[in-house]
């Protein structure tokens, strides 16, 4: 027989990783489709690890895990109850008086019982994962209750994926990680048992909302709010089990390009109707469909200006539609010039978002979220905190992150991002002390417009292409779980659920080189690529490697104006674009002065002399050379400390990471050499130790 797909990873959740909890007896209490979703894990757990389930009513059984719901009718089983009851007193010590909510639970001891209550199916799936992700401590007599509700109502992914194979951008717009799990060739896959895996994945990561095609739509995909809308439908019906809803990524001119009408004009009432209509048969075939997702007025898409209305008019068109059914629209503020002249000093793309949003804060209706890039310019290594976020307090803002390693190795190399999400979610954009990113994420009581990422996963047997970016997406989903997170906390707790301790013969070793390896390699890989913010100096298209002039007589707008007097852009208010002067006082001071201008983004703030000397004593063109240097050891390094893992964990991980990582000494190489060389030519300062420049 033809062998036929390829075995899929089970990435943070290895049959290994329910050992403690499939080796107990445990009792599920409630009903639902996601209290069977529960009932199932345990199930499964237990068959395979000697344990026992039971379902509710039951009587006189002993057990070791309560998982109930607190609605559910009392049982015959005084051990059982005298748990809930402890459960609910536990709560009313530890609770601040509000419920758990759809998406909370409560874990507690009681005697030989551990108990997790929840008000709602999906708090129960939820607290179950919890469990997994204890271990045997979940078991432990002396474990205090815990109270755990997440941070941000929606969880979001965004899929790049296309349904027809785009010319340029292939099946997923950069994915690094094989085919669509949704899409092949211009029809659904159709393997729905992938898509429940997926599903089972996500939402024991955190993760509660994806969209399922590219914010670029183009003509097939946009068929899928209408001629095609059952595809998503059986997307949506696999994924629900685990809590998860769907949302579309739309085109402003389906009007146009479905409807046959003649304008997508927001204001123009045929417009409006068609809108109405088309969404209520979305919800009629969806009843929890999320909503929708649109990139207008950038890059190429359709959107509101071309029919002389602003932003504002083009969502609350479509959130309009969406409200009686409870769906939201998420509206990205990336929408900039990308026909700009180089020689135009005048136009900055890293003001745009803010030039063009700001103007329309409390105009956007309650149901529109506006997803925000991290950074003004396009997700690279090192950029300042987008401005935007301290600047609409009228607004629902979401975080934008890009999970997919688009300009950060591209899953061929290992870069860690939890750490520079952390530093993002961190930054206190009023001054330090103050609110921060995370805050206005989570907004004033939940209300905020959450977290959302472009996803990194394909058809790929790990998920993600390299098997340790798989970390970058589990991270994701417990960083918008809880954005107050320490993300290395985050990476250990992956680290356990991914190559379980009682897997390996040395799980210290393991543990500790992971470590080593991972922790640090964000900035690794910033070391060896583009210097102290200046952004870009990719390859263009593909954006993998170096080309430190490939963008820079260009129409995008991504500049660093290298001479031979120096490196950078000039964005201070006094004598630049006056980007910095973006930022509430503390920062815009902050950034308007390269003597105060953190070193990590002078670049993307200032045009400097090679001989300026940073904070941290070094002139600028040695700490390009050095930084460059020092990168490529450092994945030297991680080279060697993997292969002391060999033999120790699953070979077929370690063979793919062994091969990225030889592409990554590669290409961390020709990094190194290409932009030292350059800079070396430019500036005509030799290295001050000597090494060899070419
Ligand atoms: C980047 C990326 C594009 C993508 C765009 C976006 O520019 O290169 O492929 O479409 O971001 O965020 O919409």
């Amino acid at each position: 027989m033809e062998t036929h797909e390829p075995r899929v990873h089970a990435a943070w959740l290895p049959p290994e990783a329910f050992r403690s909890l499939g080796a107990r007896r445990v009792l599920v209490h409630g009903e639902g489709l996601l209290v069977d979703t529960v009932l199932d894990e345990v199930s499964r757990a237990c068959a395979r690890y000697g344990g026992r389930v039971w379902h509710s009513p039951s009587w006189d059984v002993d057990v070791d895990l309560v998982l109930a719901l607190r609605g559910a009718g009392e049982l015959p089983n005084p051990a059982v109850e005298a748990a809930r009851s402890a459960g609910e007193a536990a709560l009313a010590e530890i609770g601040d008086g509000e419920p758990l909510g759809e998406e909370g639970f409560l874990l507690d001891r009681d005697g030989e019982v551990t108990v997790v209550l929840a008000d709602a199916p999906a708090g129960l799936l939820y607290g179950l994962f919890h469990v997994v992700r204890l271990c045997a401590a979940a078991f432990d007599p002396a474990r205090p209750p815990e109270r755990h509700r997440p941070a941000l109502r929606r969880r979001m992914l965004n899929h790049w994926d296309n349904v027809a194979v785009h010319p340029v951008m292939g099946q997923v717009e950069r994915g690094y990680a094989g085919g669509s799990i949704f899409w092949r060739d211009g029809r659904p896959r159709g393997d729905l048992a992938r898509v429940r895996a997926y599903g089972r994945l996500l939402a024991a990561s955190g993760v509660n909302a994806i969209s399922v095609n590219n914010v670029n739509v183009a003509r097939t995909e946009a068929l899928l709010l209408t001629d095609r809308l059952g595809d998503v439908a059986e997307i949506a019906d696999a994924l629900r089990p685990y809590g998860i809803r769907v949302h579309l990524s739309v085109s402003f001119a389906a009007p146009v390009l479905l409807g046959g009408l003649s304008t997508a004009d927001p204001l123009d009432e045929g417009v409006r109707d068609w809108w109405v209509a088309t969404t209520r048969r979305v919800y009629d075939r969806i009843p929890d469909f999320g909503g929708y997702l649109v990139k207008a007025d950038s890059e190429g898409q359709p959107g509101p200006f071309t029919y002389g209305r602003d932003h504002a008019d083009g969502a609350n068109l479509l959130a309009e539609a969406l409200a009686p059914h409870g769906g939201v629209v998420h509206w990205r503020a990336f929408v900039y010039d990308h026909h700009q002249d180089w020689r135009d000093r005048s136009t900055d793309r890293a003001r745009a978002a803010y030039d063009h949003f700001t103007p329309l804060d409390g105009r956007f209706r309650t149901n529109v979220v506006l997803q925000v890039k991290y950074g003004p310019v396009d997700f690279q290594t090192r950029e300042p905190v987008s401005p935007v976020f301290a600047a609409m307090p009228a607004t629902r803002l979401a975080l934008e992150l890009q999970v997919t390693q688009e300009y950060t190795g591209q899953q061929r190399h290992i870069c860690h991002l939890g750490p520079w999400w952390g530093e993002v979610l961190r930054f206190a954009p009023w001054g330090p002390g103050g609110r921060t990113i995370a805050d206005v994420a989570v907004g004033e009581a939940g209300a905020g417009g959450g977290l959302v990422a472009v996803t990194n996963t394909g058809d790929d047997p790990f998920w993600t292409g390299h098997p340790l970016a798989q970390a970058n997406l589990y991270t994701f989903g417990r960083l918008a779980w809880d954005p107050w997170r320490d993300p290395t906390e985050v990476l250990d707790e992956w680290m356990t659920l991914t190559f379980p301790p009682s897997a390996t013969a040395d799980p210290e070793l393991v543990r500790r080189t992971l470590h080593e390896i991972m922790d640090d390699s964000w900035r690794t890989y910033e070391r060896y690529t583009a210097p102290l913010g200046v952004g870009f100096m990719v390859h263009p298209g593909d954006h993998y490697g170096p080309d430190v002039d490939g963008y820079e007589y260009s129409r995008w707008g991504t500049y660093h104006f290298a001479d031979r007097d120096g490196v950078g852009v000039d964005r201070s208010r006094a004598s630049g674009t006056g980007f910095a002067g973006q930022y509430p006082p503390y920062w815009a001071q902050v950034y308007e002065s390269p003597r105060t201008c953190p070193d990590e983004v002078l670049l993307f703030f200032h045009h400097v002399p090679y001989s300026h000397v940073l904070h941290n004593g070094s002139t600028v063109i040695q700490h390009i050379y050095d930084t460059h240097f020092a990168g490529v050891e450092e994945v030297e390094t991680m080279r060697r400390r993997w292969r002391t893992l060999n033999g120790m964990i699953d070979p077929t991980v370690y063979e793919r990471v062994a091969e990225r990582l030889d592409e990554q000494v590669r290409c961390a190489t020709e990094w190194r050499d290409q932009v030292n060389t350059y800079f070396f030519r430019k500036s005509g300062v030799p290295d001050a130790q000597g090494r060899r420049i070419y």
